[in-house]
């Protein structure tokens, strides 16, 4: 899969992107709005499991944002099971220096797209924790409605935190 927009793109992930999601995702500022299993420091050997974990998967949802030079980030789906396996939970970040250009914007937006014309989801949503402005942001100009508060749904870095809940659903089901 590749969905070009400006000078970024979403892609597959390749079996030489580690190196790459070492440098970018290895920073606490990233870490500290996902869930714990994304490791934090992540390590060249973190990235090496992911890539392996990912080739695995058919179909393919979770993906790359790159350049033409490297990728910079990641945004991917996670499937629920049993009467939620049409929808799917959103997940995104991208390294540092990339941030404030609109980049995750456009990515949510266009890979939203994608997955309601490729893939048997009928109901994609996002729960952002509760202080992640610029995550809430994300999610409102990339056109997802906010349902609700999920209150002391999470625990993260030792503290109880809200989560906003964003969801698109697929036009015409409802
Ligand atoms: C959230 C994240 C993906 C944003 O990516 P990005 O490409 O910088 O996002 P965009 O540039 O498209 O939009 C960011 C918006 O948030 C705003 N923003 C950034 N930091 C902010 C802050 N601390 N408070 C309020 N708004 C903030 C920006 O101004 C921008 O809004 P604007 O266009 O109205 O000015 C990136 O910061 C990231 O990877 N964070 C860590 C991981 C994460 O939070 N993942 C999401 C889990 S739900």
């Amino acid at each position: 899969m590749r969905i070009e927009f400006g000078e970024y793109m979403i892609r597959d992930w390749a079996g030489d992107d580690g190196g790459s999601i070492a440098r970018y995702a290895n920073n606490r500022k990233i870490a500290m709005w996902l869930r714990d299993r994304f490791p934090s420091p992540y390590t060249a050997s973190d990235a090496k499991v992911f890539l392996a974990r990912v080739a695995q998967q058919n179909p393919r949802t979770v993906f790359a944002i790159a350049t033409q030079h490297e990728a910079i980030g990641g945004i991917g789906l996670e499937f629920g099971d049993d009467v939620h396996r049409f929808t799917a939970e959103l997940g995104y970040w991208l390294g540092e220096p990339f941030w404030g250009r609109g980049i995750m914007t456009d990515a949510v937006r266009l890979f939203t797209e994608w997955a309601f014309a490729h893939l048997e989801v009928y109901r994609i949503h996002a729960a952002v924790f509760a202080g992640s402005d610029a995550s809430v942001r994300v999610m409102e100009k990339a056109g997802f409605e906010r349902e609700g508060r999920l209150r002391a749904s999470v625990f993260k870095n030792g503290r109880i935190l809200d989560q906003v809940l964003y969801a698109k659903v697929r036009e015409g089901i409802v």
